[in-house]
């Protein structure tokens, strides 16, 4: 066994760090445990990046309908998972911080300015993604923007760093058989826990931290989700909200008799109607879910008029895109577009009920836009305006 602390490059740690869990086997083991969770976090992530930031060669497709729901739902419960496993990396490798020469060579140095990045913007875009899904937000700068390009740097660092012990941790995954049959007996062990258990005890842990958060998506898990932020069945008519009416500053404009949707832009007739008006319109069914960035979800029953129905109507030529806009005065999310495909979808609604009832204003009375595939900071409410491109 090829112990962290017996390494004769490791002056500084000898006997302070003693442990026989901090091994090469146990460091690659987790290494391999974060790439997996780092990887998932990363592709789910510029997924939700695409559908904030549209790129015309990659347009979103409206289906699945509940893809969003799962990546981003799968986004927040890996990064969360990963709190545990990241802690348990950093507490088996520490001796290696403070070895003495710091470097042995070019190679090395280069390898272990590597670790700052990957260090800290690991720890960042943990801690930053969790106080944002728990709407703290103790900085001043854009969160999706420190967030999206240190996710980027720490995926660089991190290829660099699979690159550089690759050799060393198939060696030690290899010759696995012979760490794990090693128990506590193992001299210098402090702690009473063999390397089997403690890697037992660090799953557990991400497991536990998991089933504690994830029912704020998986609804049947929600009475165990005590350390969940939402549940998918507390608010406004039983449903969560995260931006209510008198937040956005639109109660009264949402109330106002005068209110018109109007349909604009490239159509051959603009369509002005009232509020009752689209209600006796709103004829179709769908059941969608409603996925935040945040990671909480739920499905509902939505009913409103289609908005491919709406062009048809307004005499819009077919395929087109199409602005939605909020009765919001200001706002990053006061308006939002849907591609060509989202906009001809058939479950592509301006919905004026969920699960039968008539919008609360905190929903989007007097009608939110719900489309099928679309993060909830998309499924603009209070609409007051849809322009065809
Ligand atoms: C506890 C861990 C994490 C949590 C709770 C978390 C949470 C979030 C949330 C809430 C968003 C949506 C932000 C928004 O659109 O308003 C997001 C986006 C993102 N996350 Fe994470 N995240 C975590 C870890 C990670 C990790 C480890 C990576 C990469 C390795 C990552 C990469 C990204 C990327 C690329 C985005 C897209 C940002 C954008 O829209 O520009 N995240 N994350």
């Amino acid at each position: 066994v090829r112990s962290f602390t017996t390494d004769p490059d490791l002056p500084l740690s000898q006997g302070r760090y003693a442990s026989p869990l901090r091994t090469e086997r146990v460091a690659a083991v987790l290494g391999v445990s974060l790439g997996v969770l780092f990887a998932v976090c990363f592709v789910t992530g510029l997924y939700s990046h695409l559908h904030q930031h549209p790129q015309g060669a990659l347009p979103i497709p409206p289906r699945p309908a509940g893809l969003y729901r799962l990546t981003q739902g799968l986004h927040v419960a890996t990064g969360i998972a990963s709190i545990p496993v990241l802690l348990a990396k950093l507490w088996v490798v520490w001796p290696r911080f403070v070895s003495f020469p710091p470097a042995r060579d070019a190679a090395h140095a280069v390898e272990r300015v590597g670790l700052l990045p990957l260090v800290g913007g690991g720890v960042f875009l943990l801690f930053s993604g969790t106080a944002n899904v728990a709407q703290w937000y103790p900085w001043r700068f854009s969160f999706t923007a420190a967030h999206f390009w240190t996710a980027w740097m720490v995926v660089g660092a991190l290829i660099a760093h699979v690159g550089a012990k690759w050799a060393v941790s198939g060696r030690a995954l290899r010759r696995g058989h012979v760490d794990d049959a090693d128990t506590a007996a193992a001299p210098g062990t402090r702690d009473g826990l063999t390397r089997r258990s403690f890697l037992g005890v660090v799953a557990g842990a991400s497991g536990i931290l998991t089933l504690a958060t994830v029912g704020q998506t998986v609804s049947p898990l929600r009475r165990l989700s005590v350390l969940a932020p939402r549940d998918p069945s507390v608010g406004s008519q039983g449903r969560p909200v995260n931006r209510g009416a008198r937040n956005a500053r639109v109660v009264e404009a949402a109330r106002d008799p005068s209110y018109r949707l109007e349909v604009s832009g490239r159509v051959q007739r603009p369509l002005s109607l009232t509020a009752d008006e689209l209600v006796a319109m709103a004829l179709h069914d769908a059941e969608l879910p409603i996925a935040c960035v945040e990671g909480w979800s739920f499905s509902a029953r939505w009913q409103g008029v289609r908005v491919r129905d709406l062009l048809a109507a307004a005499g819009a030529a077919p395929g087109r895109t199409v602005l939605v806009e909020s009765l919001e005065p200001a706002g990053a999310y006061r308006t939002s577009t849907l591609n060509r495909r989202q906009a001809a979808d058939r479950d592509t609604l301006l919905a004026t009920h969920i699960d039968g009832e008539r919008l609360s204003l905190d929903h989007g009375f007097p009608c939110r836009l719900i489309a099928p595939n679309r993060p909830g900071v998309l499924q603009t409410k209070w609409v007051r305006r849809v322009v065809v491109l």
